[in-house]
């Protein structure tokens, strides 16, 4: 099982990178490899809205887009994964530009034909939402803040992954983080472990099922 991880935050060794490392050690610890990628560190350009890559050669799954970057490996490596974490922090209200540009960049995971825009759940390549992923964010407004910081970026990465058919795992949301005790700080990369274990359980119960 493969498990990547995506961290949206600059600092690759901030709060937000901490915790993504521990949610990845989580889901090594019940059997996945994982793979982890610092946008801040690739290519990934902004989309240019010019729809090439669901529009032209539409049998290929992630497309031929015109920008050439560091998009069109990852998406190769993304396809063939069973889990995401995300990892983010709040700035203004919501994911990071980084989060939120690598975001827009995979649109032709959701490919509909012309007649079914708009309706959902339909995609490019139908996961039937066995595939998980799972949320972290951080930011200085304190925890009581979650509903105004935190939902809007769950909500931006959640909405989009329903396109690929992606579910929801877990969410997390780690506030005050300017002001956090080291002690507290070790409870929530605790958690953020428990996360990441808790995705690879899930994953596997959801093909259980099916
Ligand atoms: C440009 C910018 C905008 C920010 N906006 C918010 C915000 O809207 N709400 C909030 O709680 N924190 C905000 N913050 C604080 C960051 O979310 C906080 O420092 C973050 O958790 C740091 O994570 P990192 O160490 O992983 O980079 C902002 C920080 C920056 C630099």
């Amino acid at each position: 099982m493969l498990v990547l991880g995506f961290l949206g935050s600059p600092k690759v060794n901030g709060h937000s990178g901490k915790l993504l490392k521990k949610a990845l050690e989580g889901a090594e610890s019940r059997g996945a490899v994982t793979k982890r990628y610092d946008l801040i560190k690739l290519n990934v350009k902004y989309c240019m809205g010019c729809n090439t890559c669901y529009h032209k050669d539409p049998e290929l799954l992630i497309g031929k887009c015109p920008l050439k970057d560091d998009m069109a490996s990852i998406l190769e490596e993304y396809v063939k994964a069973d889990g995401y974490i995300f990892a983010s922090p709040v700035y203004d209200a919501n994911v990071t530009a980084l989060m939120k540009t690598f975001l827009e960049r995979k649109i032709m995971l959701s490919y509909k034909a012309p007649d079914a825009y708009g309706k959902l759940p339909e995609s490019r390549c139908p996961a039937n939402f066995k595939k998980k992923a799972s949320f972290i964010v951080t930011g200085s407004a304190v925890d009581e803040f979650k509903e105004v910081m935190a939902d809007p970026c769950f909500e931006a990465i959640e909405a989009h992954l329903m396109l690929e058919q992606v579910d929801t795992a877990n969410e997390m949301y780690v506030g005050g983080i300017e002001n956090i005790s080291q002690e507290t700080f070790s409870e929530r990369l605790n958690q953020a472990f428990q996360l990441g274990a808790h995705i690879v359980e899930e994953i596997e119960k959801a093909r259980t099922e099916g």
